[in-house]
């Protein structure tokens, strides 16, 4: 660790060695944090930015949240200081490509965890949480509250009954997949005209809900803890993050990767590993590690299109996601299950006891499929 005296002194200090991460405050004589993680940017793609500021600077920070990766707000401990430094470097052993850090740092716009998220989970924490406060906090935007009914009343969830209000949602639901689904949905409304016009955006988010749910009805029936059945869904619902932040970021070249996997019929993941040098999994772990997610779900995101690079096999999350992405795929396109199954890593199911689970699986993705079509009718 080094410290800094001026803007100045980080950047000659940068000059002579490399380093990972840098920290900065806002308020400085001179230049500010913002312009210093400007040179940052410029000078050294591959570090990342993290302010360190006060409540103060908000308005400062509304400026910069062009150029910082994540922020640590005054007065922060030194422990989590040190668990938001430390995570940021351990992804980045995690997702050490070259390749893949140069992308994300020249991104303009990493989006940044939402503000409902953060406000749900910190009512979370308190002792005297309540269901009800956070159904609150939710219906205090509207044009949300809207959403997360409409897609908790369509058919990929088959309640019992209509929910008329967040407040319900959570009852049924829980907190824990109101939670993702607050996620989900900010994520998915930060699109731009021209990139909706570009992108089917509101097909992706359909097949994250679907790979959401189903890998939430997988994990159950699996017998998962309730934490892992709540992490399975909120993986399914965020697995594919990458994609978005590829479209918001590089919208003319991602079209050309998406013509490329088409035309040269290879996958997405080999198509954008070809023009960019990362895929969507590595970018959008990347993302949500930087969020400080829980590590299962960070890791799932990473290896959903090829579980059996992960060291350390497990099933888990990682497995309900992967078939449930598959199944959801499958539904998408049209394609029957046998089919499927040459599409998918054998010699990863068969270790880690897929195989033999897999009719199983394919029962519960029935179950719903057939509960849709009589929700649909
Ligand atoms: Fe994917
Ligand atoms: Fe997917």
């Amino acid at each position: 660790m080094q410290f800094a005296e001026s803007a100045e002194d980080a950047l000659s200090k940068m000059e002579t060695d490399p380093f990972d991460v840098v920290v900065t405050d806002m308020r400085m004589p001179r230049m500010t944090g913002d312009e210093l993680l400007c040179r940052v940017r410029e000078q050294h793609p591959e570090t990342v930015r993290i302010i360190l500021s006060g409540q103060s600077d908000t308005k400062l920070i509304m400026g910069s949240v062009q150029v910082a990766h994540q922020y640590v707000s005054k007065p922060a401990s030194p422990d989590e200081l040190k668990i938001k430094i430390n995570r940021a470097c351990a992804l980045l052993e995690l997702l050490r490509k070259p390749s893949l850090r140069k992308i994300v740092s020249s991104m303009d716009s990493l989006p940044t965890l939402p503000q409902l998220f953060h406000e749900i989970t910190e009512e979370l924490k308190k002792e005297d949480a309540s269901m009800k406060r956070i159904g609150d906090l939710i219906s205090r935007d509207p044009a949300m509250a809207a959403k997360i009914l409409q897609i908790v009343n369509s058919s990929f969830f088959s309640l019992p009954r209509t929910i008329k209000s967040p407040a319900e949602a959570v009852t049924l639901l829980g907190l824990d997949t109101v939670k993702s689904l607050v996620l989900t949905v900010e994520i998915f409304s930060k699109f731009d005209r021209e990139t909706l016009k570009v992108f089917d955006i509101e097909g992706l988010r359909d097949h994250s809900v679907h790979t959401g749910t189903l890998a939430r009805a997988i994990a159950a029936g699996d017998d998962m803890e309730k934490e892992t059945i709540d992490n399975a869904c909120m993986a399914g619902l965020l697995h594919d993050i990458g994609k978005l932040v590829f479209m918001e970021n590089f919208t003319g070249e991602y079209q050309k990767t998406i013509q490329l996997a088409k035309s040269e019929t290879i996958s997405i993941q080999d198509a954008e590993n070809s023009i960019f040098g990362a895929s969507h999994c590595q970018v959008g772990a990347y993302l949500l590690g930087l969020w400080g997610l829980p590590g299962d779900i960070v890791e799932t995101v990473g290896f959903h299109h090829d579980p059996g690079q992960l060291p350390g096999r497990q099933g888990g999350i990682l497995t309900a996601v992967y078939i449930a992405n598959a199944f959801a795929r499958c539904g998408e396109v049209h394609m029957e299950t046998s089919d499927l199954l040459d599409t998918l890593d054998t010699a990863y199911m068969k270790e880690t006891g897929i195989m033999d689970k897999i009719n199983a699986y394919d029962e519960i993705r029935r179950d719903m499929l057939e509960k849709k079509k009589e929700d649909d009718e």
